[in-house]
């Protein structure tokens, strides 16, 4: 099946009240992991590409091709998004002539009037070739030089101004951020997803962060308007668990246990178990 854009699959996600998950690809073992559990469950998926990953990966281009030639050598035939994660102008342009159904642009770090224009330009562009487009208000915070920020909360009418220009789906800071919360997190503030759901009608909200929010939140999240939900470091670090017990346990010295295909697998299976999990809280197994 060829890549989709995310709009139908949100559409109906939030007529069906279920999410379905944005998982961050970072090589060819993420992105085969992620595409095969969709496939084993039936599950409608988006795979986000940060800039970083995509420069890790040699460029979008690669990125692109991979996904779509993995997607018809795997036989993969459930709905696939291939999604620009937390896109810079420039890079909008660059995935979208590299062949991605999905941009995100975040010009949250701009004032809202440069915002509004980045993203009225975008919308146009991503209409004429058929691809969905994600715009953020209020920045997603997170850990950067070891200090870890709250997540900043979306201006309601900021959301409504920005929603009606035309876009897909809305990412709004709702208290949530990115990598691991930190103990005295207080939790998403549902009280501002209302306001805004209030103010956007029934465009489907993006919730970034998704790593280590508790499953009663996400649900409830769900219920207010949420459709999309990005799920990055929990799969790193379930890869990374995989991968410390392998090697600890000696595995790596074992026979042909050096070999890149066993030292990685234990890895690919974590993260494939991560994304089931996900799927099923998320409530998007069987609806492809
Ligand atoms: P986490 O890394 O916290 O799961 O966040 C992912 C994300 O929001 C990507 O945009």
């Amino acid at each position: 099946m060829a890549l989709v854009s995310v709009k139908q699959m949100l559409e109906k996600a939030r007529d069906g009240k279920y999410a379905v998950g944005q998982f961050n690809i970072n090589n060819l073992e993420w992105t085969k992991s992620i595409l095969q559990t969709a496939q084993e469950l039936n599950s409608p998926v988006i795979l986000g590409v940060s800039e970083g990953a995509g420069k890790y990966m040699t460029g979008f281009k690669t990125v692109a091709s991979m996904v779509k030639a993995m997607i018809e050598e795997l036989n993969i035939t459930v709905p696939v998004a291939l999604h620009l994660d937390h896109g810079t102008y420039e890079g909008c342009y660059k995935c979208i002539e590299a062949g991605f159904s999905s941009i995100m642009f975040d010009g949250s770090h701009f004032p809202i009037d440069e915002n509004i224009a980045k993203t009225k330009e975008l919308v146009e562009v991503c209409k004429k070739k058929g691809l969905s487009l994600e715009a953020e208000v209020g920045s997603i915070g997170g850990e950067e030089d070891g200090v870890v920020g709250l997540g900043e909360c979306a201006d309601p009418d900021e959301c409504k101004k920005i929603a009606s220009l035309g876009i897909t789906i809305l990412a709004a800071g709702i208290g949530n951020i990115h990598g691991k919360y930190p103990a005295n997190w207080p939790g998403l503030r549902f009280d501002v997803l209302a306001a805004i759901k209030e103010k956007v009608g029934d465009m489907p909200l993006v919730l970034h962060g998704g790593t280590g929010i508790p499953t009663d939140m996400i649900k409830k999240a769900i219920s207010l308007g949420v459709a999309k939900i990005n799920v990055n470091t929990e799969c790193q670090l379930a890869f990374q668990e995989a991968t410390r017990k392998y090697i600890e346990d000696g595995k790596d010295l074992q026979g042909k246990g050096f070999d890149p295909r066993k030292l990685l697998a234990p890895g690919c299976e974590a993260i494939k178990q991560t994304v089931r999990e996900k799927m099923q809280i998320f409530g998007s197994i069987g609806k492809a």
